[in-house]
Order: structure tokens, then sequence, then C-alpha cells
């Protein structure tokens, strides 16, 4: 297969959902159609239960399975499909956010009853910022579930992206018929299985009276009068609208019940898009260059104390990744050969002699590489589009135990590296504060730096809103900003300036005293 042929076939994407919306049992019927696991339960087996939300402990014994299920790959109709997960538990890391960046589309699933939630709404101004085409799946259809128009409107308002539905519900909760496909103008009828697939009734005139038959008069009549106003307000998709993702187009189903889901699947392979052009600090790589280039967006570090083994994710951009070639580390500029390279299919992992565009490689590393980082064939260039984003919670870290201050400042830094948290160095006394977008990562980064570097620490809360980095065209008026606001200044991990915002009032305030200085909420910015 040529190289064109191969990033044809491929489609890499995320789900994302706020915990409970359903993402596992979706992301479990997706890999039934593609035949990667045999039977239901598999994925959901390796997944962290409700009551275990609140206990850290068990989002370490995530860890140790999370691996098999960072990146799932099957094949479906031919097309070679890479899913990444986004963990999705309450306390989510930096790293869900990092792996919107390695993906070329997401589905969104969207719990009916209780309509868009927080996570979602996070999750989705990262896809925003990069304009990630999203699907959308409105799941739970078998449940009494919110008003459908009303769920459009709430995803409009609060996700600020545009919706277009590609099916509609026909009632819902215990009377709940099926679902009508104005897109192939065909009715699914709702019979409550985990396990078969029915072929949809075409109904290619939503007047023809078998309709009634099929779901009763009033729910009839109620659908045709649904699709006359639909067909009013979303005359036909415009797919490139969705390509840049202005407009998702929306499903609604019942994933538990396997009701909507090959809809979804069929459609999805037929408009997401193929690895996409990237760009970096020197122009725009397409997938289609000769010469490989790829980029780091996770790290799952010390699986085993014993042996600082790290697996670095690798998102191959652009030509063919062999194992065994040397390649360019740019940020070290130096080159690293990596003759262990391994591919996610499903939940098994296999060495891997080549990939392609699309595809995600898992690079056993020693500690040379970090989020970010980029490997090509001898251009220097650098991935953008991987910024770290403003952390939510704040935390001074004191040292327990003055003896083991380099364990300590060695298992920081690697932690914040595989993207657990980041670290802030106040420009004044060297103070260190880890901030992080969950509360239970404090415990978490606790732990590990007992468990794995054996160094001991506290957090003292601080009160800082948000870290935002800095910049100015005006070098002199930075400096007097930096030398006003000095006990506010750190730096990040790659010692950019950043200013540590108390409160919302106060930032907005010192935007306006100080109109040359750019405030920033994610590290990656252009003046
Ligand atoms: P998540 O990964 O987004 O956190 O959600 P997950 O798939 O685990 O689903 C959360 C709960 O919602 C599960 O129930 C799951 O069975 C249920 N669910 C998923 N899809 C549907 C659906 O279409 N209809 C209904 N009624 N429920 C659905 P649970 O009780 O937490 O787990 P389980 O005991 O069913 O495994």
């Amino acid at each position: 297969m040529t190289l064109e042929q191969e990033i044809a076939k491929r489609r890499t994407f995320g789900i994302i959902s706020h915990p409970d919306a359903g993402k596992t049992t979706l992301t479990e019927k997706l890999l039934l159609f593609g035949g990667a696991i045999q039977k239901a339960g598999a994925v959901k087996s390796s997944k962290i239960k409700d009551h275990a939300r609140s206990d850290w402990m068990e989002i370490e014994k995530q860890r140790g399975i999370s691996v098999a299920t960072s990146v799932m790959g099957f094949n479906y109709n031919d097309i070679k499909i890479n899913l990444l997960d986004t963990p999705g538990h309450q306390d989510f890391a930096e790293d869900t956010y990092r792996t919107l960046t390695a993906v070329d589309s997401v589905i969104m699933v969207v719990d009916c009853v209780k309509g868009v939630e927080m996570q979602t709404e996070k999750l989705m101004e990262v896809c925003r910022m990069r304009n990630t085409p999203v699907l959308c799946f409105i799941n739970k259809l078998d449940r009494e579930g919110r008003d459908p128009f009303d769920l459009l409107d709430e995803i409009e308002a609060k996700l600020k992206i545009k919706v277009h539905p590609l099916s509609w519900p026909i009632s819902m909760g215990k009377t709940f018929k099926g679902v009508y496909s104005l897109y192939e103008k065909s009715l699914k009828l709702f019979t409550p299985s985990k396990t078969t697939v029915e072929e949809g009734i075409e109904i290619s005139n939503i007047n023809d009276p078998s309709l009634d038959r099929y779901v009763g008069e009033s729910y009839a009549a109620q659908l045709r009068a649904d699709v006359e106003l639909l067909n009013g307000v979303y005359p036909e998709l415009n797919v490139q609208d969705y390509l840049e993702g202005k407009v998702a187009p929306v499903f609604f189903g019942s994933a538990v019940n396997n009701f909507g889901v090959k809809e979804l699947l069929d459609t999805f392979i037929r408009l997401a898009p193929p690895p996409l052009n990237r760009e970096t600090t020197l122009r725009v790589i397409k997938p289609d260059e000769q010469k490989f280039t790829g980029f780091i967006f996770k790290i799952h570090a010390n699986m085993d104390p014993k042996h600082r083994n790290r697996i670095a994710f690798l998102r191959v951009c652009s030509g063919r990744f062999e194992r065994g070639n040397n390649y360019l580390h740019v940020r070290q500029e130096k080159s690293i050969r990596f003759s262990n390279a391994t591919a996610f299919m499903a939940q098994d992992r296999e060495t891997v002699d080549e990939a392609w565009p699309g595809d995600i490689v898992g690079l056993f590393d020693t500690g040379n590489l970090k989020i970010g980082d980029t490997l090509t064939e001898g251009e220097k260039l650098f991935y953008t589009g991987i910024p770290s984003f403003s952390p939510e919670i704040f935390k001074e870290v004191i040292n327990k135990d003055a003896l083991k201050t380099k364990q300590l400042e060695k298992g920081l830094l690697q932690l914040m590296e595989e993207g657990v948290a980041q670290l802030f160095t106040y420009e004044l006394g060297k103070k260190k504060v880890v901030g992080t977008v969950g509360a239970l990562q404090f415990e978490v980064i606790q732990f590990r730096l007992k468990n794995e570097y054996g160094a001991s620490c506290d957090f003292a809360p601080q009160n800082i809103y948000k870290a935002c980095w800095i910049s100015s065209t005006d070098e002199k008026k930075l400096a007097e900003f930096i030398a006003s606001k000095q006990r506010h200044i750190a730096q990040d991990k790659d010692g950019k300036l950043v200013f540590m915002a108390e409160s919302k009032a106060w930032l907005q305030m010192v935007q306006d005293n100080f109109p040359e200085i750019n405030f920033h909420f994610t590290s990656e910015f252009k003046d």
C-alpha cells in the first residue's frame, strides 16, 4: 500500500464526555463492531467504578491498566481506527487535555437526562482551540431524558458549536420507539438488546402510512412535525463546516442497548477526517510527506519503581516510522534509535516494525523524552499545538525531609514531565508551586514521590486563581511589569514567564493597568 493509501484509511479520534455519560460503554460497543474484543465487559472491567472516585489509590491502580486502554486500534470496513482514551474520572489530569492534541477528531457523548456537563465543556474548549471536528452522540434514550430540541440548544449555548442532527428520536424512556435517520431517511426501531444490530426500515417519505404502523399514529404525527421543523432549520449538512469544527453532527441512541452505535460508526468513518496537516515552528507538515515526523503527547512512567522505565506515546504525523531507525530528537539535538516500539491493537500490545500517519506508537524510553517533544528525520522543527493549560488548583510544595531534597526535585521534575501536574517556580525565594486540574492529583503526587523517589512533601494551599503566561512586544514594559509584580512572577517547566493571578477581579485590574502586557491561559501563543 502507498503512503497515501495508508493515510486515507486511518481515523484517529478520542471520545469525550462527563463521567457516567456512557463513554466506556460506547467504546466497548465500537470495539465489538471492530471485532477487537469478543465480549461485552472487557473494557468495563478496567474502569474505575463510581464508588472508587474518591479513592486515589484506584487512580494508581488504573495507571497500571491504562497503558492497555490508552490507545485502542481496530479495523472496521477496511478503515484502521485508533481510539485514544481520555481518562474520564472526575479528577482528570493534564494529560487528558494533551491526548486531544494527538487526535484528528472527537466523538462527544452527552447524557440525555443530564445534558451538557462541566467536564465536557472543559474538554470542548480544548477541541475548539484546534478546531477539532466533533460528532455528538446523545446517549441513554431509553431513559426519560430532556426534550431533544432543548438538548440541541444547550449544546449550542454551552459548547459554543452549531449542531446538525442527523437522526431524531421518536419519544424516549419507556415509550422510546426508535430513531429516524434524517440522513438516510430510514427508521430504526428500538428493541432493548445488548447484542443484536437490526437493519433500518427504509421510509424515504416521512408521510408513508407504514410509519404509523411501526410507531403508532400519535408518535408518527409528532415525528412528522419534528422533521418538518428540522428540515426548515437544518437544510443539509455542510461537511466542510464539520471538518472545520464549526458544526457538530448529532446522533441519538442508547449505547448500552447497542442502539444507534452502528449508525454513528458508519457515519464516523465516512465523515471523520484522515490524518491532517499539522503546524510546526517552521512550516505546515503534510501527512503524505515521505520523511517521518511525529511528537510525544503522553508519557507513562515508573510502572515498576525498580526500573525507571517509561513508555512515551508517539503520534506519527508524516511519512513512515520504522523501528530501529535513527531519528532526530529535536529538543536534545541528538540522534536516537528505538529498537523497542509497540503498537496498540485493542487491548493487546505488539511490537511494530512500521507505523503510518495517525498511528500511535509506544516507545520505551529511559528519560530522554518529554511531552511535546518532536522526532524527525533531521529537520529542526517542533510541533506546535501541544500547550500547557492554566491549572485550577495550586499548592506550594513543602519538603518534609531535607536529606531527600535531591530526590524530591528529581521526582517532581519527572512527574511533571509525565504530565501529572505543572510546576511553577517563583522568581523570588524559588518557591515551588504545583498546579493541577483536579484535587486528587496532589495525593497521587505525594504517594508517587514517596513510593518511587523516597521523598516526602506536604502541600500548602495557595490563593491563586490562574497561571497566565505573559508576553509583550515591548521588552521595557515587560521588565517594568515583572519588577512591579515580582512576588507573583514564576517560571514554568520550560522557563517561560508566568503571572500567578490571585483572583479574577484582580487579574482584570492588572490587565487594565498594564495594557502592553499580554496574558495567556495556555503556554503556547502568538502575539
Ligand atoms: P463513562 O465511561 O462515561 O463514565 O460511562 P459508562 O459507560 O461507564 O456508563 C455509566 C453508566 O451508564 C453505566 O451504568 C452504564 O451501564 C450506563 N449506560 C451507558 N449507556 C447507557 C444507555 O444507553 N442507557 C442506560 N439506561 N444506561 C446506560 P452503571 O450502573 O454505572 O454500570 P453497570 O453496572 O451498568 O456496568
